[in-house]
């Protein structure tokens, strides 16, 4: 484990999840994709626009005492393909990993096509990756979407609950 004198901004944590190597200016939107309000409870440090030798900018997030598995934190990747997942026990990082998009996202958002069936048999919605080409495809109708469209759905539909 690594200090410097930048990394002094925000302590180091005991236990939890440090998210790292976020774009600058993200942190925001990776803690409301991940469905995080700062209602829980817990700790939150959100650091934004650090310096990175990798980014040039960064944000980190910081969560103590809340261990996210790799389901919970792909989703991260639509708007952070660069982020790291850091979970911390006992002051160490015990576990690395980058984010990757998944194969599937369900229960996110309503389906954008008024007429899907997803609209009116409340089956809850589920979006495949295309592979390459930066969208979703809704399993039920067909509608595609770019991965912004997507996030942008994602994004209001969180600031309404
Ligand atoms: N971190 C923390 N609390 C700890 C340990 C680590 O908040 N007890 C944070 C560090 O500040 C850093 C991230 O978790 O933002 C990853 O820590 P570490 O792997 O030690 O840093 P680096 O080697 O710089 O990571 P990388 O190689 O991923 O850039
Ligand atoms: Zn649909």
């Amino acid at each position: 484990m690594k200090t410097s004198i930048r990394e002094l901004i925000v302590s180091k944590i005991k236990d939890g999840t440090v998210i790292d190597h976020i774009p600058a200016g993200k942190a925001f939107e990776v803690l409301k994709v991940l469905g995080i309000t700062g209602k829980e409870g817990i700790r939150i440090a959100v650091v934004v626009n650090v310096e990175s030798s990798k980014l040039g900018k960064k944000d980190i997030v910081k969560i103590e005492n809340r261990f996210l598995s790799k389901e919970e934190t792909d989703i991260v990747a639509l708007i952070a393909p660069t982020a790291t997942i850091n979970i911390v026990k006992n002051f160490e990082v015990v576990e690395k990993r980058k984010v990757s998009i998944p194969k599937y996202i369900s229960k996110l958002i309503k389906c954008p096509n008024k007429t899907c069936i997803t609209r009116h048999e409340g089956i809850e919605t589920t979006f495949e990756t295309l592979d390459s080409s930066l969208r979703v495809k809704c399993i039920y109708c067909g509608i595609e979407l770019s991965y912004t469209e997507f996030i942008d759905l994602i994004l209001k539909e969180l600031s309404k609950s």
